[in-house]
């Protein structure tokens, strides 16, 4: 363990709720291992508190946090900067405070696109399920690191369209198509990715879609909790390459990591770590 002393930097996750976050494992493991004096704590705070919860931070010199549902778009208001890419997402998940200026970035995208990166994935033709702010920044990272055509199939047919628009506008060689879920036969593309929190615990049964799309090689299911989802499941019974969630939770950590400590630790460290623990 960490000796706490009074030099030791405080970060922390804020949501609401927080409680099963993997977060604070991630990074006092991460913390430990860097060799960092610093300790990461949860606070669940309440709606009507974001605000004084930010002043709060500022008071007592909190070196930096993660924001997670449902305050990834609300905190900027209360932030001194935000990132180029965080703006162009509108969603925020990590904050550094420098010097009392408090700076917010979206590392979702990025570890995404590090975990296609990492499986030797290749970025071309891809169906996101859901249009929500997950898929946000993920379509927002594909369409920045050169995805030809992007299928946005969601439930809710104007979302798709909204969130199209709005990567159709980042650049207009892309092919952006928003389609609802019961067309998803329509399309074809190497890469499924479900953004959706269908199949998350303990709705275990459920999947966003009764068969793998045709065409489809990879399988990219951000839920990770169960770790293999029963769209992932099924993926494997057709042969697909998966990607597991947990992958992307670890890749956006590590980046927030990063950008707090300077330290890039590997990923298959934490992988490890987590399995030895059982978490
Ligand atoms: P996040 O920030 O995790 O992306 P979100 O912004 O609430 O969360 O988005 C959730 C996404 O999952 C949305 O695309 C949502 O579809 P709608 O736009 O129709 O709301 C999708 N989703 C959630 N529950 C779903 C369900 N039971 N079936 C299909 N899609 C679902």
């Amino acid at each position: 363990m960490n000796v706490i002393n009074s030099s030791t930097k405080l970060y922390a996750v804020i949501g609401h709720p927080i409680k099963h976050s993997l977060s604070p494992h991630i990074h006092n493991f991460s913390f430990k291992y860097a060799g960092v004096n610093a300790v990461y704590l949860c606070f669940d705070i309440n709606p009507d508190r974001l605000g004084d919860a930010i002043n709060g931070f500022k008071a007592i010199g909190l070196s930096g946090f993660n924001v997670t549902i449902p305050y990834k778009e609300s905190i900027i208001k209360y932030l001194d900067e935000v990132d180029v890419n965080a703006g162009l997402i509108g969603a925020v998940n990590t904050v550094i405070n420098k010097d009392g200026h408090f700076k917010g970035y979206n590392t979702d995208g990025i570890g995404f696109i590090n975990t296609l990166k990492n499986h030797h994935i290749e970025i071309n033709e891809v169906i996101v399920l859901g249009a929500g702010g997950a898929s946000r920044a993920i379509c927002t990272a594909l369409i920045l690191n050169g995805a030809k055509r992007i299928n946005i199939i969601n439930r809710t047919y104007e979302n798709a369209v909204k969130l199209a628009s709005h990567i159709q506008s980042i650049d207009s060689k892309c092919k952006v198509n928003a389609d609802t879920l019961e067309n998803i036969s329509k399309y074809e593309a190497e890469l499924l990715v479900n953004t959706t929190s269908v199949g998350m615990w303990p709705h275990v049964d459920n999947s966003p879609v009764d068969d793998i799309p045709k065409g489809v090689k990879v399988v990219y299911d951000i839920v990770y909790n169960p770790y293999e989802t029963k769209l992932i499941k099924m993926a494997k019974e057709k042969g697909c390459q998966i990607v597991y969630g947990i992958e992307m939770l670890i890749g956006q950590a590590v980046e927030s990591f990063k950008i707090w400590t300077g330290v890039d630790i590997p990923e298959d460290v934490i992988i490890t770590y987590l399995k030895k623990e059982g978490i």
